[in-house]
């Protein structure tokens, strides 16, 4: 479904990403973790061309994101992507926000966007909340608003960056919940996290990076149950996380 390749990165001078290869097959969900400034974030971006690259090449669901080929605004359309700060507009309703997109970008009719949207906040748990304007509700309840609105376009992948952090810990579980369903269900997600529980889990591979690099890339099981054959740097940085 996402093939990396050789991507390389840089701001200015300096090496954001280095020579990146991974893949990640239909139904796989991947976690990417590592030290702050490692570079997940930008990588996870260049997935949906959000930022671009000057080496190597992405494929996502046999499209070159690099190039600015015919393919591409459609395809960004279909790669779901959730960030730390939920980003729902917040002029606009609940409703309005799992519509717009649908109706903008997708060319639905209004009222199969909004069956569509309705549907999918109904699966995260909040259809009650469909009139309210973001600011009425928690953090969680945003990011699971965010969650839905990306549901909604049909997406092939889900991209996730660190959609928890920035929550109060009460509301961790119910955005982890929702994601863990969508897990079972089979969607595709690239996910920036250090929540290992999620990781442990659901994830099939886990990605850890350092400077810019992809310095591990290995199943689940190997990962943390394997603690002696990964890196000098997984390892120290798996000792700090799993202490806490
Ligand atoms: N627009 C930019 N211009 C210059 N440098 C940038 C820019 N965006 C990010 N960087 C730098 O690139 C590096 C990687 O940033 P990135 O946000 O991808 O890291 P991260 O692994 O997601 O970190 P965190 O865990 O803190 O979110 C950092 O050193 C950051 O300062
Ligand atoms: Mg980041």
């Amino acid at each position: 479904m996402i093939a990396i390749n050789n991507v390389s990165k840089w701001f200015g001078d300096f090496r954001v990403l280095a020579d990146c290869t991974t893949r990640i097959d239909k139904g796989e969900v991947v976690v990417v973790c590592g030290p702050s400034g490692s570079g997940k974030s930008t990588l996870i971006k260049t997935v949906n061309a959000l930022e671009p690259f000057q080496q190597g090449e992405i494929i996502v669901d046999g499209v070159s994101v690099g190039g600015l080929g015919r393919g591409l605004p459609k395809l960004r359309a279909r790669v779901g992507m959730v960030f730390q700060h939920f980003e729902l507009f917040p002029h606009l309703t609940v409703t309005e926000n799992l519509t717009l997109a649908q109706v903008r970008v997708l060319g639905r009719g209004k009222a199969e966007a909004l069956a569509k949207g309705l549907r999918y906040l109904e699966r995260v748990g909040l259809a009650v909340q469909k009139d309210k304007y973001p600011a009425q509700l928690s953090g969680g309840q945003q990011q699971r608003v965010a969650i839905a609105r990306a549901l909604a376009m049909d997406p092939i992948v889900m991209l996730f960056d660190e959609p928890t952090s920035a929550l109060d810990p009460e509301m961790v579980g119910e955005v982890l919940d929702v994601m863990v369903g969508l897990a079972n269900d089979g969607m595709t997600m690239m996910c920036v996290t250090h929540e290992m529980g999620f990781a442990r889990k659901v994830s099939h591979r886990v990605i850890f990076m350092d400077e810019g690099r992809i310095v591990e890339d290995c199943g689940k099981d190997a990962f943390f149950g394997d603690i002696d054959a990964r890196s000098p740097r997984a390892r120290e940085f798996l000792s700090k996380i799993l202490n806490h």
